[in-house]
This record gives structure tokens, C-alpha cells and sequence, in this order.
């Protein structure tokens, strides 16, 4: 089991912007994600937050549900797992990481829509701190799906984290990222495409350039995504679903019960 990350696959995150890594839980586990995924997904949110409704251009791109951690115990197992966490902490040689949230990420067959080339952080409420572009926010994209071109794998522009921070851009009607980008050579490499087995996982930067394909099979490609930041990133005050009214206070570092330190 890939429980600590090699050395190879540290410095292959730090210079690359992401890594994958290969059977990060068991079948059995699987088997329980996939059926807390399920249920949670069946069930109108409680504290979790729907951020797309099946008749939405957004739902051909993503069904989306942000925080199911907050609905069902075992989303919550996984979600706030130490074993990702301390993988999150190893790759951006963080302190300490702590939570931003969880999203169930199931690309829904019939008309789907390619997730266009974005980078993550634009959306974030976060000021990272000080240090190297590859100790800031990441994600673990969790396949509970087989997934290759036909059903949803991801792309990454190799180098593409160390390009900074661009304008985030809308995921229904995108502008084309790479056109921000001119000039940079990062920004010219080819996409590496991840194809995986379900129970595998990537991590990228929050700045790492990266797309998903349409889904053409006739089964949702399941994913269970996680946002790590490293501890003291600061909350900017920026509106955002998870963060808005949670009392929090815009250039204070995040802490508290619903952004835990995990590792
Ligand atoms: C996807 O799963 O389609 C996209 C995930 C991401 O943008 O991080
Ligand atoms: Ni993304």
C-alpha cells in the first residue's frame, strides 16, 4: 500500500505539479467509499452542499457535492483520513495540513462535458503561505472508478503550478486558460494524460493546469476529491460556499472544527 510517497514521487510532485499514486486503499475500503458515495449522492444535502442541479449546464460537467464529510460518517472517514493527509504533507513538505473541504466529483454519462483546463487556487478564499509554488494548497483525486479518455481521467500540463495564478475561469463557458498563459514555456508542454484504476489517486497543486474528458460510457465516473491546504494559509475573505458565513475572519490563518488539521 502507497502509504508514504517515494522520494521519486515527491520530487516528481514538486517538479511537475502532480503525481499519481497508485493503490491508496484496499478493495474493501473501495467498497465502502463507493457505497457512502452512493448514499450520500441519493439523499437531499444536510450540511453538505449540492453545486449542481441535474437540469444545469454545470451538471453535464460535474455532479457535484461539496462537504459530504458533514452528512455520513464513512465520506468523513476518508475526507479527514490521515493516510492522505500525511501523503498531502510529505509532497509540499508542509507542517501541518489541514482540511478546506471534500467534494464528491461524478462526471454523469449522457451529454457529458469535458472539465475545461483550469487551475484551482483562482477559486480558493486563500492566501498561501510564503515558500516554494509547490508547498501550497493541493488536491487528492481519488478514482473509485477505472478511468481512462472514455469515461473522465484527468490531464496535467507538466510545470504548468510554476506559471502563478491566473483568472479562474468559468467552467461552463470557458475562456481558453493557455490564451493567459502566452509566453510561458510551461504553458507549452504537453498534457500528460492519467489513466488509472479505481482505488488510485493524483495530487496536484492548486496552480497545476488540468482537464477531465467527457464521459462517453453509461456509468458515472465516481471521484472522491479532497482540498488540503498547509497549516496558516490565511482566509482572504473571498466569497466562497464553503466559507461564507462560518464566522470566519478574512486575514486570519484557517482553523477551527470545520477546517481540521488533519496530519
Ligand atoms: C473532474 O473531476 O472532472 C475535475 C476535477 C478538478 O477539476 O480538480
Ligand atoms: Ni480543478
Amino acid at each position: 500500500m502507497g502509504f508514504v510517497a517515494t522520494e521519486e514521487e515527491v520530487s516528481f510532485y514538486r517538479e511537475n505539479g502532480f503525481v499519481e499514486i497508485d493503490n491508496v486503499i484496499s478493495q474493501d475500503e473501495l467498497e465502502e467509499l463507493r457505497m457512502a458515495l452512493e448514499e450520500v449522492m441519493a439523499k437531499p444535502p444536510a450540511q453538505s452542499v449540492q453545486t449542481s442541479e441535474s437540469k444545469d449546464l454545470y451538471y453535464r460537467v460535474l455532479n457535484q457535492r461539496v462537504n459530504t464529510w458533514r452528512d455520513h460518517g464513512i465520506m468523513a472517514k476518508y475526507a479527514l483520513h490521515e493516510r492522505f493527509a500525511k501523503l498531502a504533507r510529505q509532497l509540499t513538505g508542509a507542517s501541518g495540513i489541514r482540511l478546506f473541504h471534500d467534494h464528491a466529483l461524478l462526471k454523469m454519462p449522457g451529454d457529458s462535458k469535458p472539465t475545461p483546463w483550469h487551475q484551482d487556487l483562482p477559486y480558493w478564499p486563500m492566501d498561501v503561505p510564503e515558500g516554494p509554488v509547490w508547498s501550497g494548497p493541493l488536491s487528492i483525486w481519488l478514482a473509485l472508478d477505472d478511468v481512462d479518455e472514455r469515461n473522465g481521467c484527468m490531464m496535467f500540463v507538466p510545470t504548468s503550478h510554476t506559471i502563478g495564478k491566473l483568472t479562474g475561469i468559468s467552467l461552463v463557458e470557458p475562456q481558453d486558460i493557455f490564451d493567459y498563459a502566452k509566453g510561458s514555456e510551461a504553458a507549452e508542454r504537453k498534457p500528460v494524460i492519467v489513466r488509472m484504476k479505481a482505488g488510485s489517486c493524483t495530487f496536484h497543486n492548486g496552480l497545476t493546469f488540468h482537464y477531465a474528458h467527457s464521459n462517453t460510457t453509461d456509468k458515472p465516473r465516481r471521484v472522491l476529491a479532497v482540498i488540503y491546504m498547509p497549516d496558516g494559509t490565511i482566509y482572504t475573505g473571498v466569497r466562497h460556499v464553503v466559507t461564507d458565513d462560518k464566522g470566519l475572519v478574512a486575514g486570519q490563518p484557517f482553523a477551527g472544527g470545520l477546517f481540521p488539521k488533519l496530519a
